[in-house]
């Protein structure tokens, strides 16, 4: 039987354990969790969301004050479009966060950036093209553009120095969004380096509609691999979502995929940035504790937790301070939402909002306990304490265990 280390990722002459971990905002995916995986060889994510507040929680830098302060009048208005981002603040976070984690790499692996491109940031095109120029700059190995996948990305890069020596990958979650992407990106003459291809039972924002449980991830990564071989496209293909053990990877290694992409295994790493009463949370959970719903403003349906302390919870939009989901207009559906029940309540100290929530803030707050769907799953990849916590695992632990498993067989830690 084989094992995930009989495989290896190609790029040209560089060979590389097959396992990536994928990006997980805000801060979820460390640079201390993809500098394990780049050590142990194979690729880590750090993620640009929200990244000022990150550097100022890492590098006790002031992005968040600074912004809060100069838009703090506003706080009141409904109408955020004034809210903008200082592009030079944007670039000098991004060069801080990236430049600190690929100084610190050691190992044969490599680092990407996870750039979700429904950050809109009431500036979708100029901020994107600030967050990718400024984090090949600062060194990173590679960029996976997430979320929303902005058509016009490449395009935004194409004159950057290295723009055909990093890594570039998109997450498509359909055959249908990989064409549109590659017709769209054909001008700049250059494919993407690997092609994520993220099914229905993965972490955060989903691909699918409230339709998801009718859509199945060997499905598309075949679908998808007839289509390349009938093109004569040889690009690496790497499935995610409910891959949870090294022999689910094999399967999918067997059938021709280049590597696996994970993240719900990682989510109780000791590296991985969720608090630890959090993350005893995540192993706690029963199937029916795991919920797909639509109460982020993107649009997208998103699974977490039933008991995330951002569902319903009807605070003041923060968008002085954050303000990443602001649309080109400055819109973002959590304003409409609380606006709406502010309307209803009137004398109401406290209010519920029920269908959206302020992503920004619960996100940072690590209040919206988004996973995947074999969270509860977890429980089974370790010990438990007599106190009734579970034991939490490191990234060298879980991910040997991807590596070297067989017979769908998970090892528990010492
Ligand atoms: C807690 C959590 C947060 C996530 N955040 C992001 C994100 O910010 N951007 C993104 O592209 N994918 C995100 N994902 C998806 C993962 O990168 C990955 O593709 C997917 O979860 C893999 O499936 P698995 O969790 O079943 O292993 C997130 C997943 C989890 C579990």
């Amino acid at each position: 039987m084989k094992r995930v280390d009989d495989f290896r990722l190609r790029f040209g002459k560089q060979e590389i354990v097959p396992i990536v971990i994928g990006g997980m905002g805000v801060d979820i995916s460390t640079a201390d969790l993809a500098l394990e995986a780049a050590r142990l060889g194979g690729i880590g994510h750090i993620s640009d969301a929200m990244i000022k507040t990150v550097t100022d929680r890492r590098y006790s830098t002031k992005f968040v004050k600074e912004k809060l302060q100069l838009y703090k009048t506003n706080v009141n208005n409904a109408d955020k479009s004034v809210v903008q981002f200082n592009l030079g603040r944007l670039a000098e976070a991004t060069r801080l966060h990236v430049s600190k984690t690929m100084e610190a790499k050691r190992g044969d692996g490599l680092i990407f950036i996870n750039c979700m491109e429904k950050l809109t940031m009431n500036a979708p095109k100029e901020t994107l093209r600030v967050r990718l120029r400024e984090a090949l700059d600062a060194g990173i190995d590679g960029i996976t553009l997430a979320a929303g996948l902005h058509l016009g990305s490449f395009a935004l890069i194409e004159d950057h120095p290295r723009f055909r020596d990093a890594k570039l990958g998109i997450i498509v979650s359909s055959l249908r969004a990989l064409q549109l992407f590659l017709r769209k990106s054909a001008r700049t003459n250059r494919l993407p380096d690997f092609i994520v291809i993220e099914g229905p039972l993965a972490g955060g924002h989903l691909g699918f509609g409230m339709d998801w449980a009718e859509y199945d991830l060997a499905t598309i990564v075949a679908e998808i691999r007839q289509w390349m071989v009938a093109e004569h496209l040889d690009i690496p293909l790497i499935p995610a979502g409910g891959i949870f053990t090294g022999s689910d990877a094999v399967s999918f290694l067997e059938q021709g995929a280049a590597a696996v992409q994970v993240a719900t295994r990682f989510t109780v790493a000791k590296e991985c940035g969720l608090p630890e009463d959090v993350q005893q949370e995540y192993f706690r959970a029963s199937e029916g504790d795991i919920e797909v719903n639509t109460i982020s403003p993107t649009g997208y349906p998103m699974r977490m937790l039933k008991n995330s302390p951002a569902i319903g919870d009807g605070i003041r939009p923060n968008c002085e301070a954050y303000g990443y989901l602001l649309d080109a207009n400055g819109n973002c559906a959590y304003i409409n939402s609380y606006n709406r029940e502010v309307a209803a309540h009137p004398e109401a100290k406290k209010i519920k909002v029920m269908d959206k929530t302020c992503l920004c803030t619960q996100m940072r707050n690590f209040d919206c306990w988004t996973c995947g769907q074999y969270t509860y799953k977890l429980k089974d990849t370790t010990i438990k304490a007599a106190d009734g916590s579970y034991k939490i695992l490191s990234t060298e632990h879980i991910f040997h265990d991807y590596q070297f498993s067989t017979d769908g067989k998970i090892a528990l830690p010492d």
